[in-house]
């Protein structure tokens, strides 16, 4: 039995993980609570990463976010998962239980909140999501969930995108590459209405500040607003290409702190307030 310690002990597992900002949401947090907490950094490797998860138990600790490239990996040695996380297939918050730790998946409604609170209404919107690797994933099922008029992947590899929304079951998605005319098959379906764009992939950040994963100018054109995960460079190409064309952009930034807020709350139970997480956001900026 390890004994209650009124300190909190959370963490990060990935590979790599020492560029992360989480310990800054975290420790902001922890002092708008009134909760003592650490949260180290921990760079795992993939054959210790069931050990790890072991070991951590063993010792009491309380709960953990998990990132790239473990987000699925991690879900076999779980006690069990949120069925949301299940679906998506991923998981990035351990939460301890009597019986060792539940996955559940907080980039989902992280990214979800995030877009809203811009103004970014998916029901009801004709919306491309660009790329389909992990980050999609969790994106692509929120954007179902709301209930898109249309729903395009744009993605390098178009088989990749096809996979993703057959696996969610999703009939009628728009599945394209960069060697289709994309453009001219959003300007088929839109309905003479604009797009919303989701950028989910790495290409553009810092220090690749100069690409953007759409090089087709009159792309922008079609889009109304955009959400970009990249929150570094706070405007990635793709974003000022956005706005160029006359669209509103905003970076990922609050769906970073967001996520981290809900995570937060499954481990204390409190609930993060509207001033908690204009803190939280701050505090990522400085
Ligand atoms: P993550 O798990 O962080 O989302 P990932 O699984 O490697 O990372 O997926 C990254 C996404 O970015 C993928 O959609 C990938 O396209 P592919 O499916 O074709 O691999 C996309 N991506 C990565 N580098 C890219 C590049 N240079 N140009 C265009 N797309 C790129």
């Amino acid at each position: 039995m390890v004994p209650e310690s009124s300190k909190k002990n959370f963490g990060l597992i990935g590979y790599p993980v020492e560029h992360s900002l989480s310990p800054i949401i975290h420790s902001t947090l922890g002092a708008e609570t009134d909760v003592d907490l650490s949260y180290p950094l921990y760079c795992i490797e993939k054959d210790d990463l069931g050990s790890f998860i072991k070991d951590s138990y063993d010792l009491g600790i309380n709960g953990f976010n998990v990132t790239v490239p473990y987000k699925q990996e991690v879900m076999q040695y779980l006690c069990d998962i949120d069925e949301e996380a299940k679906a998506i297939g991923a998981v990035n918050t351990l939460v301890r239980t009597e019986n060792g730790y539940k996955g559940y998946n907080t980039d989902m409604p992280g990214v979800m909140e995030a877009m809203a609170e811009e103004g970014i209404v998916i029901k009801g919107s004709n919306v491309v999501v660009i790329g389909a690797g992990g980050a999609a994933r969790a994106i692509v099922m929120g954007v179902i969930n709301e209930g898109p008029a249309k729903l395009m992947i744009l993605n390098r590899t178009k088989e990749k995108g096809a996979e993703l929304a057959s696996e969610y079951g999703y009939e009628g998605a728009i599945i394209a590459g960069y060697d289709d005319d994309f453009v001219a098959m959003m300007d088929e379906v839109s309905g003479g209405k604009k797009w919303i764009a989701i950028q989910t992939t790495s290409v553009g950040m810092y220090p690749k500040v100069v690409f953007s994963p759409v090089t087709n100018k009159e792309f922008y054109t079609r889009i109304d607003k955009a959400y970009d995960i990249i929150f570094n460079p706070a405007e990635t190409l793709f974003m000022k290409k956005v706005r160029e064309a006359g669209g509103e952009a905003y970076n990922g930034l609050k769906m970073l702190a967001y996520q981290g807020c809900r995570s937060y709350e499954y481990w204390t139970g409190k609930k993060i307030t509207a001033d908690m997480k204009k803190k939280v956001c701050a505090a990522l900026i400085k």
